[in-house]
Protein backbone atom coordinates (compact mmCIF):
# COMPACT_ATOMS: atom_id res chain seq x y z
CA UNK A 1 0.00 0.00 0.00
CA UNK A 2 1.25 3.57 -0.82
CA UNK A 3 2.89 5.92 2.05
CA UNK A 4 0.67 9.13 1.73
CA UNK A 5 1.37 13.04 3.26
CA UNK A 6 -1.26 14.93 3.85
CA UNK A 7 -0.88 18.54 4.65
CA UNK A 8 -2.63 21.13 7.00
CA UNK A 9 -1.54 24.09 7.83
CA UNK A 10 -4.88 26.73 9.03
CA UNK A 11 -7.66 26.61 10.51
CA UNK A 12 -9.83 25.76 7.21
CA UNK A 13 -7.59 22.55 6.18
CA UNK A 14 -8.53 20.78 9.28
CA UNK A 15 -11.96 19.62 8.49
CA UNK A 16 -10.67 18.72 4.81
CA UNK A 17 -7.89 16.52 5.84
CA UNK A 18 -9.63 14.80 8.71
CA UNK A 19 -11.60 12.99 6.32
CA UNK A 20 -9.41 12.24 3.68
CA UNK A 21 -7.07 10.96 5.80
CA UNK A 22 -9.22 8.12 7.82
CA UNK A 23 -10.81 7.21 4.08
CA UNK A 24 -7.33 6.47 3.18
CA UNK A 25 -6.16 4.93 6.34
CA UNK A 26 -9.41 2.61 6.22
CA UNK A 27 -8.61 1.46 2.57
CA UNK A 28 -4.57 0.46 3.97
CA UNK A 29 -2.47 3.58 3.24
CA UNK A 30 0.46 4.94 5.23
CA UNK A 31 -0.86 8.08 6.15
CA UNK A 32 1.47 10.52 7.62
CA UNK A 33 -0.22 14.01 8.68
CA UNK A 34 2.39 16.93 8.50
CA UNK A 35 1.24 20.35 10.39
CA UNK A 36 3.36 23.15 8.91
CA UNK A 37 2.51 25.52 11.57
CA UNK A 38 0.84 28.74 9.54
CA UNK A 39 -2.23 28.92 12.40
CA UNK A 40 -0.78 28.02 15.72
CA UNK A 41 -2.98 30.13 18.29
CA UNK A 42 -5.04 27.31 20.26
CA UNK A 43 -8.43 28.59 19.38
CA UNK A 44 -7.74 28.81 15.45
CA UNK A 45 -5.67 25.57 15.76
CA UNK A 46 -5.86 22.64 18.65
CA UNK A 47 -10.18 23.32 19.41
CA UNK A 48 -10.17 21.78 16.03
CA UNK A 49 -7.62 18.81 16.38
CA UNK A 50 -10.12 18.16 19.76
CA UNK A 51 -13.14 18.77 18.35
CA UNK A 52 -12.69 16.63 15.09
CA UNK A 53 -10.53 13.42 17.04
CA UNK A 54 -7.60 14.11 14.33
CA UNK A 55 -4.57 12.49 15.92
CA UNK A 56 -1.47 14.79 16.90
CA UNK A 57 0.54 15.84 13.53
CA UNK A 58 3.34 13.14 12.41
CA UNK A 59 5.73 16.07 11.48
CA UNK A 60 5.09 19.89 12.70
CA UNK A 61 7.39 22.27 10.82
CA UNK A 62 6.49 24.92 13.43
CA UNK A 63 6.88 27.94 10.55
CA UNK A 64 4.51 30.58 12.19
CA UNK A 65 3.41 33.77 10.95
CA UNK A 66 5.08 36.25 8.41
CA UNK A 67 4.90 37.63 5.28
CA UNK A 68 3.77 35.82 2.08
CA UNK A 69 7.37 35.04 0.96
CA UNK A 70 8.60 34.48 4.15
CA UNK A 71 5.49 32.30 5.00
CA UNK A 72 5.62 30.05 1.61
CA UNK A 73 9.76 29.92 2.02
CA UNK A 74 9.75 28.70 5.29
CA UNK A 75 7.27 26.19 4.50
CA UNK A 76 9.35 25.05 0.60
CA UNK A 77 12.49 25.22 3.37
CA UNK A 78 11.16 22.72 5.95
CA UNK A 79 9.12 20.21 3.75
CA UNK A 80 11.71 19.85 1.13
CA UNK A 81 13.90 17.71 3.42
CA UNK A 82 11.60 15.87 5.31
CA UNK A 83 10.15 14.85 1.53
CA UNK A 84 13.21 13.51 1.13
CA UNK A 85 13.38 11.60 4.14
CA UNK A 86 9.73 10.14 4.04
CA UNK A 87 9.58 9.60 0.46
CA UNK A 88 6.21 9.08 0.09
CA UNK A 89 4.30 8.02 -3.23
CA UNK A 90 2.09 10.90 -3.18
CA UNK A 91 1.57 14.02 -1.45
CA UNK A 92 -2.12 15.67 -0.69
CA UNK A 93 -2.79 19.48 -0.07
CA UNK A 94 -5.79 20.78 0.87
CA UNK A 95 -7.60 23.97 -0.46
CA UNK A 96 -5.56 28.00 -0.78
CA UNK A 97 -3.56 28.75 1.60
CA UNK A 98 0.27 29.13 1.57
CA UNK A 99 1.00 25.98 3.01
CA UNK A 100 -0.81 24.28 0.36
CA UNK A 101 1.10 26.26 -2.65
CA UNK A 102 4.59 25.86 -0.79
CA UNK A 103 4.20 21.96 -0.38
CA UNK A 104 2.86 21.59 -3.86
CA UNK A 105 5.69 23.50 -5.56
CA UNK A 106 8.45 21.29 -3.23
CA UNK A 107 6.49 18.05 -4.26
CA UNK A 108 6.47 18.78 -8.23
CA UNK A 109 10.02 18.80 -8.33
CA UNK A 110 11.01 16.47 -5.96
CA UNK A 111 9.01 13.45 -7.43
CA UNK A 112 5.88 12.21 -5.42
CA UNK A 113 2.75 12.24 -6.85
CA UNK A 114 0.61 15.43 -5.72
CA UNK A 115 -2.89 15.69 -5.45
CA UNK A 116 -4.87 18.54 -5.00
CA UNK A 117 -8.50 18.76 -2.72
CA UNK A 118 -10.47 21.29 -3.62
CA UNK A 119 -9.05 22.17 -7.33
CA UNK A 120 -10.78 24.35 -10.07
CA UNK A 121 -12.17 27.12 -7.36
CA UNK A 122 -11.29 30.32 -9.49
CA UNK A 123 -12.54 33.67 -8.04
CA UNK A 124 -10.67 35.16 -11.12
CA UNK A 125 -9.58 38.09 -8.58
CA UNK A 126 -5.74 38.19 -8.65
CA UNK A 127 -5.86 40.44 -5.95
CA UNK A 128 -6.74 37.73 -3.81
CA UNK A 129 -3.74 35.80 -2.47
CA UNK A 130 -5.71 32.27 -2.33
CA UNK A 131 -6.17 33.07 -6.27
CA UNK A 132 -2.36 32.79 -7.10
CA UNK A 133 -2.22 29.81 -4.46
CA UNK A 134 -5.19 27.87 -5.89
CA UNK A 135 -3.97 28.51 -9.83
CA UNK A 136 -0.50 27.51 -8.92
CA UNK A 137 -1.33 24.40 -7.10
CA UNK A 138 -3.54 22.73 -9.89
CA UNK A 139 -0.79 23.63 -12.50
CA UNK A 140 1.68 21.05 -10.66
CA UNK A 141 -1.02 18.97 -9.73
CA UNK A 142 -1.34 15.18 -10.70
CA UNK A 143 -4.76 14.37 -9.52
CA UNK A 144 -7.26 17.30 -9.14
CA UNK A 145 -10.14 16.75 -7.31
CA UNK A 146 -13.13 19.15 -7.49
CA UNK A 147 -15.95 19.92 -5.57
CA UNK A 148 -18.10 20.60 -7.90
CA UNK A 149 -19.00 20.95 -11.94
CA UNK A 150 -17.95 24.41 -12.08
CA UNK A 151 -14.66 23.54 -10.73
CA UNK A 152 -14.30 20.98 -13.10
CA UNK A 153 -15.60 23.01 -16.17
CA UNK A 154 -12.58 25.78 -15.14
CA UNK A 155 -9.95 23.09 -15.48
CA UNK A 156 -11.16 22.06 -18.53
CA UNK A 157 -11.28 25.17 -19.69
CA UNK A 158 -7.51 25.35 -18.59
CA UNK A 159 -6.54 22.59 -20.85
CA UNK A 160 -5.94 19.88 -18.68
CA UNK A 161 -6.02 16.77 -19.23
CA UNK A 162 -9.44 14.83 -18.46
CA UNK A 163 -7.74 11.69 -16.57
CA UNK A 164 -6.22 14.40 -14.14
CA UNK A 165 -9.90 15.83 -13.38
CA UNK A 166 -12.04 14.33 -10.80
CA UNK A 167 -15.06 15.05 -9.73
CA UNK A 168 -15.49 13.90 -6.46
CA UNK A 169 -17.62 16.38 -4.41
CA UNK A 170 -17.40 18.72 -1.22
CA UNK A 171 -15.04 17.02 1.36
CA UNK A 172 -16.13 20.03 3.48
CA UNK A 173 -19.62 18.88 4.17
CA UNK A 174 -18.19 15.17 4.60
CA UNK A 175 -17.40 16.34 8.27
CA UNK A 176 -20.12 18.78 8.38
CA UNK A 177 -22.62 16.00 8.14
CA UNK A 178 -20.37 13.87 10.74
CA UNK A 179 -20.72 16.20 13.53
CA UNK A 180 -24.18 17.92 12.95
CA UNK A 181 -25.47 15.78 16.16
CA UNK A 182 -22.92 16.80 18.36
CA UNK A 183 -23.31 20.80 16.76
CA UNK A 184 -27.39 19.99 17.09
CA UNK A 185 -26.10 19.13 20.74
CA UNK A 186 -23.71 22.05 21.77
CA UNK A 187 -24.59 24.75 24.33
CA UNK A 188 -23.10 27.30 22.67
CA UNK A 189 -26.36 29.58 22.73
CA UNK A 190 -27.11 29.42 26.13
CA UNK A 191 -23.57 30.23 26.64
CA UNK A 192 -24.06 33.20 24.77
CA UNK A 193 -27.45 34.30 25.70
CA UNK A 194 -28.52 33.21 22.02
CA UNK A 195 -31.90 31.91 20.84
CA UNK A 196 -32.45 29.71 17.79
CA UNK A 197 -33.27 32.39 15.18
CA UNK A 198 -32.92 35.54 17.01
CA UNK A 199 -29.24 36.62 15.54
CA UNK A 200 -26.78 37.01 12.66
CA UNK A 201 -23.42 35.36 12.46
CA UNK A 202 -20.71 37.36 11.34
CA UNK A 203 -17.07 36.28 9.93
CA UNK A 204 -14.26 38.48 8.38
CA UNK A 205 -10.74 37.85 7.64
CA UNK A 206 -10.02 38.51 4.17
CA UNK A 207 -7.25 41.20 3.70
CA UNK A 208 -9.56 42.86 1.04
CA UNK A 209 -11.63 43.37 4.54
CA UNK A 210 -9.95 43.69 7.44
CA UNK A 211 -6.47 45.19 6.69
CA UNK A 212 -7.78 48.57 5.39
CA UNK A 213 -9.34 50.58 8.48
CA UNK A 214 -11.53 52.92 5.95
CA UNK A 215 -13.06 49.72 4.29
CA UNK A 216 -13.46 47.73 7.69
CA UNK A 217 -15.16 50.92 9.25
CA UNK A 218 -17.76 50.84 6.02
CA UNK A 219 -18.24 47.66 6.96
CA UNK A 220 -18.87 48.11 10.95
CA UNK A 221 -21.42 50.64 9.30
CA UNK A 222 -23.26 48.52 7.92
CA UNK A 223 -23.31 45.95 10.56
CA UNK A 224 -24.45 48.29 12.90
CA UNK A 225 -27.28 48.88 11.02
CA UNK A 226 -28.29 45.46 10.60
CA UNK A 227 -27.50 45.03 14.08
CA UNK A 228 -30.45 47.55 14.86
CA UNK A 229 -32.88 44.52 13.75
CA UNK A 230 -31.00 41.38 14.75
CA UNK A 231 -28.29 41.42 16.99
CA UNK A 232 -24.80 40.04 15.44
CA UNK A 233 -22.42 37.41 16.91
CA UNK A 234 -18.36 37.88 15.33
CA UNK A 235 -16.39 35.85 16.42
CA UNK A 236 -12.75 37.74 15.90
CA UNK A 237 -10.25 36.09 13.76
CA UNK A 238 -6.84 37.20 14.65
CA UNK A 239 -6.15 38.72 11.23
CA UNK A 240 -8.60 41.69 12.33
CA UNK A 241 -8.36 41.54 16.20
CA UNK A 242 -6.35 44.48 16.41
CA UNK A 243 -7.94 46.80 13.67
CA UNK A 244 -11.22 46.08 15.36
CA UNK A 245 -9.72 47.00 18.48
CA UNK A 246 -8.76 50.20 17.44
CA UNK A 247 -12.04 50.87 15.30
CA UNK A 248 -14.07 49.80 17.73
CA UNK A 249 -17.75 48.11 17.27
CA UNK A 250 -20.87 49.75 16.75
CA UNK A 251 -23.73 48.33 19.23
CA UNK A 252 -25.67 45.52 19.29
CA UNK A 253 -22.16 43.48 17.72
CA UNK A 254 -20.43 41.22 20.12
CA UNK A 255 -17.41 40.22 19.76
CA UNK A 256 -16.32 36.86 20.74
CA UNK A 257 -13.39 34.29 20.71
CA UNK A 258 -12.87 32.16 17.50
CA UNK A 259 -15.38 29.64 18.12
CA UNK A 260 -14.61 25.90 18.04
CA UNK A 261 -15.49 23.59 14.99
CA UNK A 262 -18.76 22.10 16.40
CA UNK A 263 -19.57 25.62 18.37
CA UNK A 264 -18.99 27.37 15.02
CA UNK A 265 -21.12 24.67 13.42
CA UNK A 266 -23.73 25.18 16.25
CA UNK A 267 -23.77 29.02 16.04
CA UNK A 268 -24.60 28.80 11.81
CA UNK A 269 -27.44 26.04 12.11
CA UNK A 270 -29.09 28.33 15.10
CA UNK A 271 -28.33 32.00 12.73
CA UNK A 272 -31.28 33.62 10.95
CA UNK A 273 -28.28 35.44 8.36
CA UNK A 274 -24.57 34.63 8.50
CA UNK A 275 -22.55 37.39 7.00
CA UNK A 276 -19.04 36.32 5.66
CA UNK A 277 -15.85 36.66 3.86
CA UNK A 278 -14.78 32.73 4.37
CA UNK A 279 -14.65 30.42 1.65
CA UNK A 280 -15.98 27.74 3.66
CA UNK A 281 -18.40 29.13 5.74
CA UNK A 282 -20.05 29.62 2.18
CA UNK A 283 -20.40 26.32 1.52
CA UNK A 284 -20.89 25.15 4.96
CA UNK A 285 -24.51 27.97 5.19
CA UNK A 286 -25.59 26.23 1.71
CA UNK A 287 -25.26 22.63 3.00
CA UNK A 288 -27.71 23.50 6.04
CA UNK A 289 -29.89 25.66 4.35
CA UNK A 290 -28.65 28.56 6.35
CA UNK A 291 -29.06 32.24 4.57
CA UNK A 292 -25.66 33.34 3.91
CA UNK A 293 -24.58 37.18 2.36
CA UNK A 294 -20.97 37.33 1.63
CA UNK A 295 -19.24 40.39 2.18
CA UNK A 296 -17.19 40.17 -1.81
CA UNK A 297 -17.06 41.15 -5.27
CA UNK A 298 -16.85 37.64 -6.26
CA UNK A 299 -16.56 34.07 -4.73
CA UNK A 300 -14.63 31.30 -6.27
CA UNK A 301 -17.96 29.21 -5.18
CA UNK A 302 -20.38 30.09 -7.36
CA UNK A 303 -22.16 27.15 -6.48
CA UNK A 304 -23.18 28.50 -3.71
CA UNK A 305 -25.28 31.04 -5.16
CA UNK A 306 -26.26 29.01 -8.02
CA UNK A 307 -27.58 26.14 -6.13
CA UNK A 308 -27.42 27.51 -2.35
CA UNK A 309 -28.30 29.78 -0.07
CA UNK A 310 -25.58 32.29 -0.86
CA UNK A 311 -25.87 36.15 -2.09
CA UNK A 312 -23.00 38.27 -3.11
CA UNK A 313 -23.37 41.81 -1.48
CA UNK A 314 -19.93 43.76 -2.33
CA UNK A 315 -18.30 45.42 0.28
CA UNK A 316 -21.02 49.19 -0.04
CA UNK A 317 -22.25 49.30 2.91
CA UNK A 318 -25.98 50.67 1.64
CA UNK A 319 -26.17 47.24 -0.66
CA UNK A 320 -25.13 44.99 2.23
CA UNK A 321 -27.81 46.62 4.53
CA UNK A 322 -30.25 46.16 1.64
CA UNK A 323 -28.97 42.55 0.63
CA UNK A 324 -29.61 41.90 4.46
CA UNK A 325 -32.57 42.70 4.61
CA UNK A 326 -34.36 41.22 1.57
CA UNK A 327 -32.23 37.91 2.74
CA UNK A 328 -34.21 38.56 6.26
CA UNK A 329 -37.22 39.26 4.63
CA UNK A 330 -37.38 36.48 2.13
CA UNK A 331 -34.80 33.74 3.14
CA UNK A 332 -33.60 31.40 -0.13
CA UNK A 333 -35.54 28.13 -0.08
CA UNK A 334 -32.78 25.39 1.40
CA UNK A 335 -31.00 23.28 -1.43
CA UNK A 336 -27.37 20.84 -1.85
CA UNK A 337 -25.58 20.49 -4.77
CA UNK A 338 -25.41 17.38 -5.85
CA UNK A 339 -22.10 15.24 -4.58
CA UNK A 340 -22.42 17.52 -1.51
CA UNK A 341 -23.39 14.29 0.20
CA UNK A 342 -20.93 13.35 3.12
CA UNK A 343 -18.89 10.97 0.53
CA UNK A 344 -16.43 13.23 -0.91
CA UNK A 345 -13.87 11.65 0.82
CA UNK A 346 -14.48 8.13 -0.10
CA UNK A 347 -14.53 9.15 -3.60
CA UNK A 348 -10.97 11.08 -3.09
CA UNK A 349 -9.80 7.73 -1.62
CA UNK A 350 -10.86 5.40 -4.64
CA UNK A 351 -9.57 8.05 -7.08
CA UNK A 352 -5.70 8.19 -5.08
CA UNK A 353 -5.61 4.35 -4.69
CA UNK A 354 -7.52 3.06 -7.29
CA UNK A 355 -7.75 5.26 -10.27
CA UNK A 356 -6.88 7.73 -12.47
CA UNK A 357 -4.45 7.70 -15.05
CA UNK A 358 -2.47 10.74 -13.78
CA UNK A 359 -0.50 8.31 -12.00
CA UNK A 360 0.93 7.78 -15.94
CA UNK A 361 2.73 10.97 -15.13
CA UNK A 362 6.56 10.66 -15.25
CA UNK A 363 8.50 12.26 -12.31
CA UNK A 364 11.99 12.82 -11.96
CA UNK A 365 14.21 9.89 -11.48
CA UNK A 366 17.15 11.21 -9.40
CA UNK A 367 15.38 9.88 -5.67
CA UNK A 368 15.18 6.25 -4.72
CA UNK A 369 11.41 5.12 -3.68
CA UNK A 370 8.20 3.68 -4.71
CA UNK A 371 7.59 5.99 -7.84
CA UNK A 372 10.30 4.76 -10.21
CA UNK A 373 8.16 1.90 -11.75
CA UNK A 374 10.02 1.14 -14.64
CA UNK A 375 5.79 0.96 -16.15
CA UNK A 376 5.67 4.58 -15.86
CA UNK A 377 8.75 5.41 -18.13
CA UNK A 378 7.70 6.89 -21.50
CA UNK A 379 3.99 7.52 -20.79
CA UNK A 380 1.94 10.34 -21.51
CA UNK A 381 2.44 12.90 -18.54
CA UNK A 382 3.28 16.68 -17.89
CA UNK A 383 4.39 17.93 -21.47
CA UNK A 384 1.03 16.33 -23.15
CA UNK A 385 -0.77 19.06 -21.44
CA UNK A 386 -2.11 22.09 -23.38
CA UNK A 387 -1.81 24.38 -21.25
CA UNK A 388 -2.50 28.34 -22.45
CA UNK A 389 -0.80 30.33 -19.76
C1 LIG B 1 -5.01 32.32 6.09
C2 LIG B 1 -5.11 32.00 4.61
C3 LIG B 1 -6.53 32.26 4.13
C4 LIG B 1 -7.55 31.52 4.97
C5 LIG B 1 -7.33 31.85 6.44
C6 LIG B 1 -8.24 31.00 7.25
C7 LIG B 1 -3.12 32.44 3.21
C8 LIG B 1 -2.51 33.37 2.24
N1 LIG B 1 -4.24 32.89 3.82
O1 LIG B 1 -5.26 33.71 6.25
O2 LIG B 1 -6.65 31.82 2.78
O3 LIG B 1 -8.82 31.88 4.56
O4 LIG B 1 -5.98 31.57 6.80
O5 LIG B 1 -8.44 31.46 8.53
O6 LIG B 1 -2.62 31.37 3.41
N2 LIG B 1 -2.42 34.92 13.46
C9 LIG B 1 -2.47 34.71 14.81
N3 LIG B 1 -2.58 33.42 15.26
C10 LIG B 1 -2.65 32.36 14.43
C11 LIG B 1 -2.59 32.58 13.06
C12 LIG B 1 -2.49 33.87 12.58
O7 LIG B 1 -2.40 35.63 15.59
O8 LIG B 1 -2.77 31.21 14.91
C13 LIG B 1 -2.34 36.31 12.97
C14 LIG B 1 -0.90 36.78 12.74
O9 LIG B 1 -0.81 38.11 13.08
C15 LIG B 1 -0.77 36.64 11.23
C16 LIG B 1 -2.17 36.95 10.75
O10 LIG B 1 -3.03 36.42 11.74
O11 LIG B 1 0.19 37.50 10.70
C17 LIG B 1 -2.49 36.32 9.41
O12 LIG B 1 -2.25 34.90 9.43
P1 LIG B 1 -1.96 34.11 8.06
O13 LIG B 1 -1.92 32.66 8.32
O14 LIG B 1 -0.77 34.70 7.37
O15 LIG B 1 -3.17 34.49 7.16
P2 LIG B 1 -4.71 34.48 7.50
O16 LIG B 1 -5.22 35.87 7.37
O17 LIG B 1 -4.96 33.74 8.76
N1 LIG C 1 -14.78 28.21 11.71
C1 LIG C 1 -14.75 27.88 13.07
N2 LIG C 1 -14.76 28.89 13.98
C2 LIG C 1 -14.83 30.20 13.65
C3 LIG C 1 -14.86 30.53 12.26
C4 LIG C 1 -14.81 29.52 11.33
O1 LIG C 1 -14.74 26.71 13.41
O2 LIG C 1 -14.85 31.05 14.55
C5 LIG C 1 -14.73 27.13 10.71
C6 LIG C 1 -15.86 27.11 9.72
O3 LIG C 1 -16.97 26.38 10.24
C7 LIG C 1 -15.22 26.41 8.54
C8 LIG C 1 -13.79 26.90 8.59
O4 LIG C 1 -13.56 27.33 9.93
O5 LIG C 1 -15.25 25.00 8.73
C9 LIG C 1 -13.56 28.02 7.62
O6 LIG C 1 -12.30 28.57 7.87
P1 LIG C 1 -11.94 30.09 7.58
O7 LIG C 1 -13.18 30.91 7.47
O8 LIG C 1 -10.92 30.48 8.59
O9 LIG C 1 -11.17 30.00 6.18
P2 LIG C 1 -11.65 29.99 4.65
O10 LIG C 1 -12.65 28.92 4.48
O11 LIG C 1 -12.15 31.36 4.33
O12 LIG C 1 -10.38 29.73 3.90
Amino acid sequence: MPRIICVAGARPNYMKVKPVMDALERRGAEVLLVHTGQHYDPAMNDVFFADLGIRPPDRFLGVGSGSHAEQTGRVMTAFEPLLDEVSPDLVVVFGDINSTLACALVTAKAGPLLAHVEAGLRSRDWSMPEEVNRVATDRVSDYLLAPSPDAAENLRAEGYREDQIHLVGNVMIDTLLANLERARASDVLDRFGLTRGGYGLVTLHRPANVDDPGVLAGLLKALGEIAGRCPLVLPVHPRAAGRLAELGVPGGIRLVPPAGYVDFIALQNAASVVLTDSGGVQEETTALGVPCVTLRDNTERPITVEEGTNVLAGRDPARIVSTVNGVLDGPPAPRRPELWDGRASDRIADVLLHGGSARTRPRPTDRPGPVHRPDLIGRPGRTDRTFPL
